[in-house]
């Protein structure tokens, strides 16, 4: 995702904003850029693409800067381009700013700047129109700009700023995205992330939210949203750089698995108004469109095919259409049955898994309306098809994906939802309902990590088998999917998962002494069906681990270990209940030694056939 890196003092500005913005590149991005003062004026280098070409850049010019403020972009509004890429500045240069997050209420600012000021915009982004807004409430301090300034917006980011007249300062604010300010030696920084600082500082200030630093060489002054100014504790930091870049985590996975609450937030909340109502801004079907379609494929890949099998009870629950899912390398060579009626739903983390693109390819040249839900803005799939929900996921760095899955899951629910509303085959009691529940799982999530050392605890045990079956019914299938694939993939467990009801017509064969059985059981209306698959396995010896929703204690009586996820309705315990098995499969593959973030044999992008 975006990252921040500010310098003043008496060194190179150039030199330390490109090494910081070096140490964020793991983040995942697609442009950078820097802004610096230039005796004067401020001078802007950016452009799309690794920061190496930024450095081949300003390395044909004599650059002797002591005050800069630098970017790395993840395209969010606008596909990533130079002229998209930050710093972004007002009309007559004076104002600089780099901006991590969403301004909301950019058209309306927008919209006003343009009327009221006659102010054209260069670029696409919701980030440029700040640069004017600060612009505009310049009066010789920086600081009381920027103040005016955030009254107007709305959204959650971590924005930077530089004025052309006061060469020696950086004004930061932090509204629900990291920010942190470092203490130097006759110099001082600004960054969205301490591993950006760390060649520098060890010492420095946590900002909080809603709270404004203004940053010079010899001090950094921190205000609260009143504008008093605040004193703030000096926190050392003590990680080596490998850890920070890992927020402290030990590895990537770990960290991913973490920021689930926060992914799923943002893409339900991106979609949602304040009324509640689902927003599809930039996605062009019509009511029409989606009444015509008498068929929907859900085409994907791996993990994402998994989400696909959730999205599939969606989209039929709610909107009453008969819904295909098939993994992509099949479509595309089975000449499926699709026309000008057919809604074909790609789903990829990466946008860029050659499987997945080829089958939206066939899809489209047989007449089908093609919408992707995809994490990497300006990718492939997202460039070829008609319309794009993306997931707010971040940029996904383990190769086992995990908070990719967790939106990918978001999005289809948001999808049936709209379908079924447009449609009318939910009533207005249900869609309220659904969307209250949707809400709440960040929180219930929130719990479900609390419950990691128990996870942990119960790794050990575990970690020595070599076979690991995960059992479910209805989501719960879809869901023993996703756990198998987690575990087989990072720890190389041989691990099977079945539909529970399945088990008894072959697989349940397998099923001897102590052999291990995941089983899901977090569907109240099949609750005790599980319990007689879990009897099943039983009978024969198996070692189970049951899963279910508090309040359902029964499992206790069957299962040998029972991890519990917080209550909610039946269709969305997909999202709580694949969160202990992605933490199973990590401290198992942490007890057996194994590359986690790097799992032999595999590629976080998969553009082979
Ligand atoms: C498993 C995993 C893969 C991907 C699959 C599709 O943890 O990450 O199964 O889900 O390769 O990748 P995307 O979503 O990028 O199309």
């Amino acid at each position: 995702m975006c990252g921040i890196v500010g310098y003043v003092g008496n060194g190179s500005a150039r030199e330390i904003i490109i090494d910081g913005l070096k140490k964020l590149e793991y983040r995942g991005y697609d442009s950078s850029g820097i802004a610096f003062d230039a005796g004067g004026k401020i001078e802007i280098r950016k452009c799309q693409g690794r920061i190496s070409n930024l450095e081949a850049i300003l390395s044909k010019e004599t650059i002797d800067a002591h005050t800069g403020i630098g970017h790395t972009r993840w395209a969010t509004h606008g596909a990533p381009s130079d002229v998209n890429a930050h710093p972004h500045a007002n009309s007559d240069g004076s104002i600089a700013i780099v901006h991590n997050g969403i301004l909301e209420n950019y058209i309306e600012i927008k919209e006003w700047l343009a009327k009221d000021y006659e102010i054209t915009f260069k670029s696409e982004t919701d980030s440029e129109v700040i640069a004017h807004l600060i612009g505009i409430y310049y009066d010789g301090n920086l600081e009381d700009a920027v103040f005016k300034a955030i009254d107007r917006m709305r959204g959650a980011y971590a924005l930077c700023v530089v004025a052309k007249d006061e060469p020696d300062k950086i004004v930061a604010v932090r509204k629900d995205a990291p920010l942190i300010a470092g203490i130097g030696h006759g110099c001082n920084f600004i960054a969205s992330d301490i591993p950006a600082l760390l060649k520098y500082v060890r010492e420095i200030y946590l900002i909080e939210n809603n709270e404004t630093v203004v940053v010079t060489a010899d001090n950094i002054k921190i205000y609260n949203a009143d504008r008093q100014e605040v004193k703030r504790d000096v926190f050392h930091v003590n990680w080596d750089a490998d850890a920070a870049e890992k927020d402290g985590y030990s590895h990537f996975m770990l960290k991913e698995i973490h920021e689930q609450p926060k992914g799923i937030y943002e893409t339900l909340h991106r979609r949602i108004d304040e009324n509640g109502e689902i927003v599809l801004d930039g996605i062009k079907m019509t009511k029409s469109d989606i009444e015509n379609f008498n068929k929907v494929y859900i085409v994907a890949c791996g993990t994402a095919y998994h989400a696909g099998l959730v999205g599939k009870s969606a989209i039929e629950k709610m909107a009453h259409i008969p819904v295909e899912v098939e993994v992509a390398s099949e479509f595309r060579y089975r000449d499926p049955f699709v026309d000008d009626k057919t809604l074909f739903i790609a789903i990829s983390q990466s946008g860029e898994t050659l499987d997945t693109l080829a089958a939206l390819r066939e899809a489209k040249r047989k007449g089908a309306r093609v919408l992707s839900v995809v994490n990497v803005v300006g990718s492939s799939v997202a460039r070829e098809s008609d319309d794009v929900f993306y997931t707010w996921a971040g940029p996904e760095i383990a190769v086992a994906s995990t908070k990719a899955y967790t939106t990918q899951l978001m999005c289809m629910y948001i999808i049936a939802l709209y379908m079924g509303r447009t449609k009318g085959t939910i009533d207005e009691a249900y869609y309220k309902e659904f969307i209250n529940e949707l809400a709440l799982i960040p929180d219930k999530l929130e719990k479900v990590l609390a419950d990691e050392p128990k996870i942990e605890e119960l790794a050990k045990q575990l970690y020595r088998n070599e076979h690991v079956f995960f059992i479910g019914r209805g989501p719960d299938a879809g869901v023993s999917y996703e756990g198998s694939l987690k575990l087989k993939e990072i720890s190389y467990i041989n691990s099977f998962a079945i539909a529970a009801g399945e088990l008894k017509h072959g697989t349940i064969a397998l099923i001897e002494q102590d052999t291990v059985v995941v089983a899901l059981a977090t569907q109240d209306r099949l609750f005790e069906k599980m319990l007689s698959n879990i009897q099943e396995v039983k009978a024969r010896g198996a070692y189970v681990i049951g899963l279910a929703k508090e309040g359902n204690a029964d499992i206790e009586k069957q299962a040998d270990k029972t991890i519990y996820i917080p209550q909610c309705i039946d269709e969305i315990t997909p999202l709580l209940s694949v969160v202990p098995l992605q933490m199973l499969a990590y401290y198992i593959a942490k007890l057996r030694g194994c590359d986690i973030d790097k799992p032999k044999n595999l590629a976080k992008s998969v553009t082979v056939e």
